[in-house]
């Protein structure tokens, strides 16, 4: 061996230690020609234990057995799968241990024979952190949703409420109506009649809320922004009206579809006009009430956007409203907007405010519109 190709050699060795991803070098039969530093520290083996095995060992043990039918294909077929390609899927350290790992395989033919080289990195640590992350973001969706309808618990009894006692006072009329000689017939039809109204007016608030809370799976490829508001309309008008402030409804014409989870932004549209009813309770200029309008934005881009007539967001909150657990308020718990900022985001989407010139903040969700080429597909 020239002087050239030694030092070439100790350079590859060099390097091989150096890297920080597990590098094994497997020949056509699967056996293991080299294995470095990081191979060892992440599978638990010493070189001197692995070289010259079938790398099924480092593979769980149905990848395992499979492998050497996938290499015997790949070397008649040609047609990589991994090679190339690069894929996640699990090791196996030497105390049994499955853990995920980034796999890409390059290969190298030579006359020593075709030789391939595995280059492996550990996810273990990264799928922790999004597994916490996921976590964390559920609990944080879910103590916001408890919350928003703890807060909105008394709009909604009201609302339920008055009925109720309407149908309490048809019931008693109708039975004064039952007493009378002769029983006037069509006095109580009416009645019964209104009985009924009341009773599918509470029904109904019942049946939103029911279907708010149970999120429905409504077909996320082409959501109607406006059905979608309107099926929470009753939900914060109750929350509203319980403190005297007119919500008013004004929807866009002609916006295309959505993409996104129907459930999700109900929650984000409640979030944003429970924070205005709030920001607006006890000030005189809550007469001004608050308006909910969808339109197409810029680049065709859908908005809904809830005005109030509140106090506004004060310059030193500025961005970090977004943030969870920032608050203002005496109960609040400051995650209703960091929630909702996360279900638009996961949507495609972005959510901003602005202070108004004449009073009050308005709050912009904006989605990017489904292509609806995309959706024929
Ligand atoms: N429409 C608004 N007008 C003025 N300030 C607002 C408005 N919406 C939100 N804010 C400010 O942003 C803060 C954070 O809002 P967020 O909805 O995240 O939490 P919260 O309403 O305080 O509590 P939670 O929603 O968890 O019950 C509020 O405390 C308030 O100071
Ligand atoms: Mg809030």
């Amino acid at each position: 061996m020239s002087q050239y190709q030694t030092m070439l050699a100790a350079e590859w060795e060099a390097l091989l230690n150096a890297a920080v991803d597990a590098i094994v070098v497997i020949d056509e039969d699967g056996r293991i020609i080299t294995f470095n530093r990081s191979a060892e520290r992440m599978f638990g083996y010493g070189a001197a234990d692995v070289l010259g095995r079938d790398v099924a060992i480092l593979m769980p043990e149905t990848d395992g057995s499979q492998h050497e039918g996938y290499l015997q294909r790949y070397l008649s077929t040609r047609e990589p799968r991994v090679i190339g390609i690069g894929r996640e899927v699990e090791g196996v350290r030497r105390d049994g241990v499955k853990f995920p790992i980034a796999l890409s395989i390059g290969e190298s033919n030579s006359d020593r024979g075709r030789h391939f080289v595995g280059i492996i990195r550990d996810l273990t640590a990264q799928r922790e952190q999004e597994q916490r992350a996921r976590s964390l973001e559920s609990r944080l969706a879910h103590a916001g949703r408890v919350n928003l309808m703890g807060e909105m618990a008394a709009g909604i009894a009201h609302e339920i409420n008055q009925p109720l006692s309407a149908i309490a006072t048809y019931a008693q009329a109708a039975k004064r109506l039952l007493q009378r000689n002769p029983i006037d017939a069509g006095k109580l039809a009416e009645v019964c009649h209104k009985i009924d109204e009341q009773a599918l007016r509470a029904g109904q608030v019942i049946e939103d809320l029911r279907r708010f809370l149970r999120k429905q799976e409504v077909d996320a490829r082409a959501l109607d922004i406006n059905a979608l508001i309107e099926d929470v309309r009753l939900l914060t008008e109750a929350d509203s009206r319980a403190q005297a402030i007119p919500i008013r409804f004004e929807y866009g014409s002609g916006l295309p579809r959505v993409r996104a989870d129907a459930g999700g932004l109900q929650q984000v549209v409640l979030n944003l006009t429970r924070n205005a009813v709030d920001a607006m309770a006890n000030l005189p200029s809550k007469d001004r009430g608050i308006d909910v309008r969808t339109r197409i934005g810029s680049a065709g881009r859908v908005e809904v956007a809830v005005s109030d007539h509140g106090h506004g967001v004060s310059a030193e909150l500025g961005a970090t409203i977004f943030h969870p657990f920032v608050s203002t308020k005496k109960d609040g718990l400051g995650v209703g907007l960091a929630v909702s900022q996360s279900i638009v985001q996961s949507c495609g989407g972005a959510l901003s405010y602005r202070n108004n010139p004449d009073g009050g903040a308005t709050f912009v969700v904006s989605l990017p519109p489904i292509n609806e080429v995309e959706l024929i597909q």
